[in-house]
């Protein structure tokens, strides 16, 4: 999934640098990704560690990553239920397309017609299986996160869901076609969670603490509405042109409440290494992150250059830089 601030690209050196810091054996520790956005992070580090605990406030984050880091053994009947949800007949009355497609009148495009009916469709479906125990909770997290992954792809939107395109994009003609969300098989346990990362850090211990929190204004809860809609799929009344949801409000991307949010997460860690990601264009200065980091022990940093993510032109941006300066902040607590 093209998500803002996925660290996919920066995997390498997120994984190297762990090792370097913490030693070559991670068998035996326990590492948190408490930002857990798309699970990229945590996905990298499963294989490598006892276990991964995998946190995030957006619903459909929990989602993914209850499927990427929490299911570990192979999914009973697989294929059979992805081809059995693509085989069914489309509903016209569900939420999707009801009110947000434009064959229905609701006056907003984030898919086309047959798109947004097949979502509803598939949506519904599995809901009804978990009810009837036709399917496990690993299948219901694994079916729901590859309906996210596949709707994500024909999403008629520059990118994220904040506004639609006027006209049908090439992606979003074509068809919806649920495909598997795989995820690494592994015979250690995993721990999900769905908190406020200052709320979870209280209650949970480990040894590698792995920090990514968004870095500006932009709140995930309003650019992945739609996500967060197919995920939870409730009622609500849509508002307004782009049909937006009340959505919850991250902390971490208010200037006002950042530095004390972040001292706050810092000192109630209960993990020896502590790995920051942030770039040089976030609401807190490198500065702020190094005052509040050497209080609680050894410091030091590491950096990379990084092409920046990329919306479409249509998205309104502030900065024109193509290439940003990410930072690793290396906490030894
Ligand atoms: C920069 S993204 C993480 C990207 C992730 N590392 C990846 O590669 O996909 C920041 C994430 O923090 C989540 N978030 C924001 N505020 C949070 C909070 N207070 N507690 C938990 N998660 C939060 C957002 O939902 C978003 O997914």
């Amino acid at each position: 999934m093209n998500y803002i601030g996925s660290k996919h690209k920066l995997s390498d050196f997120i994984k190297s640098t762990v090792y370097s810091v913490v030693g070559n054996d991670l068998s035996d520790k326990i590492f948190c990704d408490l930002f857990a956005g798309t699970g990229i992070v945590g996905r990298n580090f499963k294989k490598e560690v006892r276990q991964v605990i995998s946190n995030d406030f957006e619903y459909y984050s929990f989602v993914l990553n209850k499927n990427y880091i929490e299911n570990h053994l192979e999914i009973q009947n697989k294929e059979e239920l992805i081809q059995e949800l693509n085989d069914f007949p489309l509903i016209e009355s569900g939420f999707i397309y009801q009110n947000y497609c434009l064959g229905s009148g609701s006056e907003r495009q984030y898919f086309s017609d047959e798109n947004g009916k097949k979502i509803d469709t598939i949506r519904i479906k599995i809901q009804k299986w978990k009810q009837n125990n036709k399917i496990n909770d690993s299948q219901y997290y694994f079916l729901l996160a590859s309906l996210l992954e596949s709707a994500d792809k024909v999403a008629n939107t520059a990118s994220v869901y904040g506004a639609f395109l006027k006209h049908l994009k090439k992606s979003a003609q074509k068809e919806f076609v649920l495909e598997s969300a795989d995820f690494e098989i592994n015979d250690n346990e995993h721990l999900v969670f769905n908190q406020d990362s200052n709320e979870l850090i209280q209650h949970i211990q480990g040894d590698i603490l792995y920090l990514d929190p968004p870095y500006n204004t932009r709140q995930y809860g309003s650019n992945y509405h739609m996500l967060n809609t197919i995920a939870k799929y409730e009622q609500f009344e849509p508002k307004g042109k782009t049909g937006l949801p009340k959505y919850q409000k991250s902390k971490y991307c208010s200037k006002n409440f950042v530095l004390q949010e972040f001292e706050n997460l810092i000192k109630n860690a209960d993990f020896e290494y502590i790995f920051l990601s942030y770039n040089n264009e976030g609401l807190m200065s490198i500065a702020d992150v190094q005052n509040i980091m050497t209080k609680y022990g050894n410091y030091h940093l590491e950096k990379i250059d990084y092409q920046r993510f990329k919306a479409d032109k249509t998205e309104n941006r502030n900065h024109k830089a193509t290439t940003t300066e990410e930072y690793l902040h290396i906490l030894i607590k």
